[in-house]
C-alpha cells in the first residue's frame, strides 16, 4: 500500500513540518518495516512508501499481479522469451561476491553497482540490500560466496567502488552485515569475541573504507553479538565508530529479524527495524513511558529517514533499463574474474584448429550454478548462457563436442567398472577434455556453512580417469569458494575457476577455453591444500555460543605467511596467457612507481599489488606482510606499462589499541611489489618519519 500522493520528484517536501505534525504512534511506526520490504506508509503526508531489497548481485522481487501484468513487464518478458513466466521480475543475475572478488577491478565493480542501481530505479525501490563486505574468515563460512575477500583492503576497495555505482543511480546502497558476521553457525545470536586490534584492522576496515570513500546511505547491522551486544544494540560500533569517527550520515537498518528490542535497537542508533515486528510498537511504547526513550531521540531518527527519503526519491519517476547492455555488462564482469591457476603443457587454451574432438564431462557444463542460495539469489534472469552450448557455438561444426553430464557421472558412482571404462573411452579419443565440476547448493548457502572443501568424489574420480587415457585435460571449477585440489591436482593440465558467475558465465569460460578471452582473475581468498591448514579452523565454530577470534590478525594469508604453510594457490594468485614481468622499482618522494612489461604475443591484464612489512624492530607484533595497494592493468602484446603509486599515511597505518586509534610507526618498511602474495620480485625500504607524534614517546623515530 502506497501512499495517496501523486508527488512529483520536484515538489518540495516541508519534513520538519511533517514531524511536528505526525503523532508519536504515527512517529513509532515509522521506525519499523510495514511488510517484508517496504517500510511504514504515512497516509496523512506527502512521504511515500520506501522499499528496501535484496540484492547485491540483483534484484529480487516478487511482482504483485498487477505489476506482472503491467505494460513494462510485459515488454521484456517477450524480449526474453527464456525468462520464467512466474511471480519474480526479470532482472539481470550479476557474478556473486567471489567473482567480483577475483576481478580486483573496481572499474567493473562501479559499472555492476550502476547496472544494478539502474534496474531498482526503474522498479522503485529505494535501496540495494548489498554490497555483503564481511571478510571470509574460514573457509567453511557458507555465505563465502557472497563476501568479496578475505583480506580488508581488497573488501573495501570493491565494496566501495560498488557503492558509488549503485548510488550514482539515485538508489542507496546497504553494505552489510556489519558487523563481525563471519559465519552462518548460530548466525543469528552467536558472539563474536574478539580483541579492538583484530576488530578495527580485518573485521571493521571494509566498512571503514566504504563510508569514507563512497558515503554509504544506509547500512545494515549484523544478527550476531560482538563482544557480548547484539550488533543491534551496538551503541559503541553504530554510534561511536560509525557515526561520529567515521562520519557515516545514512540510516542504519536492521538485518531482518535483527532486532530484539526495538527500543534498544533505537537507542544504539537504529533508524529502521526490518521487517515488520509485532512487538516493535509496543517496546517502544514502553521504553517511552518508563522515560528511556524520548521525543527528541525519536525525532532525530525520524529526521534521518526522512533525509534519505530525499536523496532516493527520483525512483518514483523511474526510467526503463536496458536489460541487453546488463548482460553485457554481466558478461564482462564474469570475464574479468575467471580465474587460471594451472596451465601445463600448452593446455589452455584450446584453439579451434588444434581439436577435432572434444569430450566435455559434469553437468555444470550444461546447467551452472549462476549464484548462490539464500537471500542473494535471483531466480529469473532475462539470460543464463551455458558453458556447453557457448562451447558449441564458439567451436562450430568443425569440431565435434560430446557432453557426458548428470545421468552419466551418476550411474558412474553405481557401476563403476563399466561407466570407467566408457569414460576411458570416450576420453582417450578426444583432443581434450573439459572437466566442470561444481558443488552443490548445499555448499553455497545463506545460513548453512559447508562441512568439507572437497569436491564431490565422483569429479575426483572423472579427472583421474580422463589423466589416464588424455594429455590434455582440464577442469572448470564452478564454485564460491576455495575448494582443496589436493588429492587431484596432479591429473589436471590446467584449472580455471568460473566462481558463481551470473548470468554470463557460460560465455566467459567458453571465452576463456577457446582463447577469445584472457584470465586476469586473482584469488582474493587462500585456497588451502587442506581444512586442516586453516588457523581459525581451531576457533571456529564456537561452542554454539560464542566464537573467539583467537587467531587474531592471522587470518588469511597472514596465517599461512606467520606459520610458514604452504598453501596449494595462494591469495592474490592467478595466471594469464600473457606473460608479465614486474620491473624498475623506484622511489621518488612520497611516490613509488614501478613498470608490468609483458613479453607475450597477447593482450592482457595483470593485478598490480603492493605489499608491506612493518620494521623489524617494531615494538609491535605485525603479520609478516600485508597488502595495501592493488591495480588492475591492461597491457598490450609487448607493452610496458608504468604503475605509480602515491605513499600514503594509509599504506603504513595500523591500529593502535591502547591509543584507540590509527597509528604509523616510525621506520623502515619493505615494500613488496608483484603480482601474489607469494610472487614479489621486487622490493624496496622506505624509511618512515611523518609518523611520528609529539608526546608520545613509545613510537620512536628510526632516524
Ligand atoms: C540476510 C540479509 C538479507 C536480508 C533480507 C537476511 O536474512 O542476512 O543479507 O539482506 O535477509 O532478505
Amino acid at each position: 500500500m502506497e501512499g495517496n500522493f501523486q508527488l512529483k520528484v520536484k515538489d518540495e517536501i516541508d519534513y520538519e513540518k511533517i514531524i511536528r505534525e505526525m503523532t508519536l504512534e504515527e512517529k513509532f511506526h515509522y521506525l519499523t518495516g510495514a511488510g517484508s520490504n517496504c517500510g511504514y506508509t504515512l497516509d496523512r503526508f506527502p512521504v511515500k512508501t520506501m522499499r528496501y531489497h535484496d540484492g547485491p548481485f540483483g534484484l529480487r522481487l516478487r511482482l504483485t499481479s498487477d505489476q506482472k501484468k503491467s505494460e513494462a513487464e510485459r515488454k521484456i518478458r517477450s524480449a526474453f522469451p527464456n525468462c520464467q513466466k512466474g511471480e519474480e521480475a526479470v532482472t539481470t543475475a550479476f557474478p556473486t561476491g567471489c567473482a567480483l572478488g577475483a576481478t580486483w577491478d573496481e572499474t567493473v565493480l562501479e559499472q555492476v553497482g550502476e547496472a544494478i542501481g539502474e534496474e531498482f530505479h526503474s522498479h522503485g525501490i529505494h535501496a540495494v540490500l548489498g554490497p555483503a563486505v564481511n571478510i571470509k574468515r574460514h573457509p567453511l563460512c557458507g555465505r563465502n560466496f557472497e563476501y568479496y575477500s578475505e583480506d580488508p583492503h581488497v573488501s573495501g576497495m570493491l565494496g566501495a567502488a560498488y557503492v558509488k555505482g549503485v548510488q550514482k543511480k539515485g538508489v542507496a546502497a546497504c553494505p552489510k552485515h556489519y558487523a563481525l558476521n563471519n559465519q552462518e553457525r548460530g548466525r543469528f545470536s552467536v558472539n563474536s569475541e574478539v580483541d579492538e586490534r583484530t576488530m578495527r584492522e580485518i573485521y571493521l576496515k571494509p566498512f571503514e573504507m566504504i563510508v569514507k570513500e563512497a558515503r554509504p546511505w544506509s547500512m545494515m547491522c549484523a544478527y550476531n553479538r560482538i563482544n557480548g551486544v547484539y550488533a543491534s544494540e551496538h551503541r559503541e560500533l553504530l554510534e561511536e565508530i560509525l557515526r561520529k569517527e567515521w562520519g557515516f550520515d545514512g540510516i542504519v537498518i536492521s538485518d531482518w529479524g535483527a532486532v530484539k528490542n526495538r527500543a534498544y535497537s533505537l537507542l544504539a542508533s537504529v533508524d529502521l527495524c526490518m521487517p515488520y515486528q509485532e512487538q516493535a510498537f509496543a517496546q517502544l511504547k514502553e521504553a517511552y513511558e518508563k522515560n528511556l526513550i524520548d521525543t527528541e531521540l525519536v525525532d532525530e531518527t525520524i529526521r534521518r529517514l526522512f533525509h534519505f527519503y530525499e536523496r532516493t526519491r527520483s525512483v518514483y519517476e523511474p526510467e526503463e533499463c536496458d536489460l541487453e547492455k546488463h548482460h553485457q555488462i554481466a558478461v564482462n564482469a564474469a570475464r574479468k574474474s575467471i580465474t587460471l591457476l594451472k596451465n601445463e603443457n600448452g593446455a589452455l587454451p584450446v584453439r579451434k584448429e588444434e581439436v577435432k574432438r572434444i569430450l566435455v564431462v559434469g553437468e555444470s557444463a550444461a546447467d551452472p550454478l549462476i549464484g548462490g542460495d539464500g537471500s542473494s539469489r535471483v531466480s529469473n534472469p532475462p539470460y543464463r548462457t551455458t558453458p556447453l552450448e557457448e562451447l558449441k557455438r564458439f567451436y562450430g561444426e568443425e569440431v565435434e563436442i560430446e557432453f557426458l553430464g548428470h545421468s552419466f557421472l551418476h550411474t558412474y558412482e553405481h557401476e563403476i567398472g563399466y561407466m570407467e571404462m566408457e569414460l576411458a573411452q570416450k576420453a582417450a579419443t578426444a583432443d581434450a577434455v573439459l572437466i566442470f565440476a561444481n558443488q552443490d547448493y548445499s555448499c553455497t548457502s545463506e545460513a548453512i556453512d559447508r562441512n568439507h572443501i572437497e569436491l564431490e568424489p565422483y569429479l575426483e574420480h572423472a579427472i583421474r580417469v580422463s589423466r589416464r587415457v588424455s594429455r590434455r585435460v582440464i577442469v572448470v571449477l564452478n564454485i564460491g569458494s576455495a575448494v582443496s585440489t589436493a588429492k587431484w591436482n596432479h591429473c589436471a593440465d590446467a584449472i580455471l575457476v568460473s566462481w558463481l558467475g551470473g548470468q554470463g558465465m557460460g560465455t566467459a569460460v567458453a571465452e576463456t577455453i577457446c582463447g577469445i578471452n584472457n584470465p586476469g582473475g586473482k584469488l582474493p581468498e587462500t585456497f588451502p591444500k587442506d581444512l586442516r591448514d586453516v588457523e581459525s579452523l581451531k576457533n571456529y565454530p564456537g561452542d554454539g555460543y560464542k566464537v573467539v577470534y583467537k587467531e587474531r590478525l592471522q587470518v588469511g594469508y597472514r596465517h599461512f605467511d606467520a606459520n610458514r604453510v604452504k598453501p596449494e594457490y595462494e591469495f592474490g594468485f592467478g595466471l594469464s596467457y600473457s606473460r608479465f614481468v614486474f620491473g624498475n622499482l623506484e622511489q621518488r618522494g612520497d611516490e613509488l612507481s614501478f613498470d608490468i612489461a609483458n613479453l607475450s604475443d597477447v593482450d592482457g591484464e595483470e593485478v598490480a599489488q603492493v605489499y608491506i612489512s612493518f620494521p623489524e624492530n617494531s615494538w609491535n607484533d605485525h603479520p609478516v606482510k600485508e597488502l595495501r595497494y592493488f591495480k588492475r592493468v591492461a597491457v598490450k602484446a609487448h607493452e610496458t606499462v608504468s604503475v605509480h603509486v602515491k605513499m600514503t599515511e594509509e599504506l603504513f597505518q595500523y591500529y593502535n589499541a591502547a591509543l584507540h586509534k590509527w597509528m604509523v610507526e616510525c621506520g623502515a618498511y619493505t615494500i613488496w611489489v608483484g603480482n601474489s602474495s607469494r610472487n614479489l620480485p621486487l622490493r624496496t625500504t622506505k624509511s618512515v618519519t611523518f609518523g611520528y607524534e609529539e608526546g608520545i614517546t613509545y613510537e620512536t623515530s628510526m632516524e
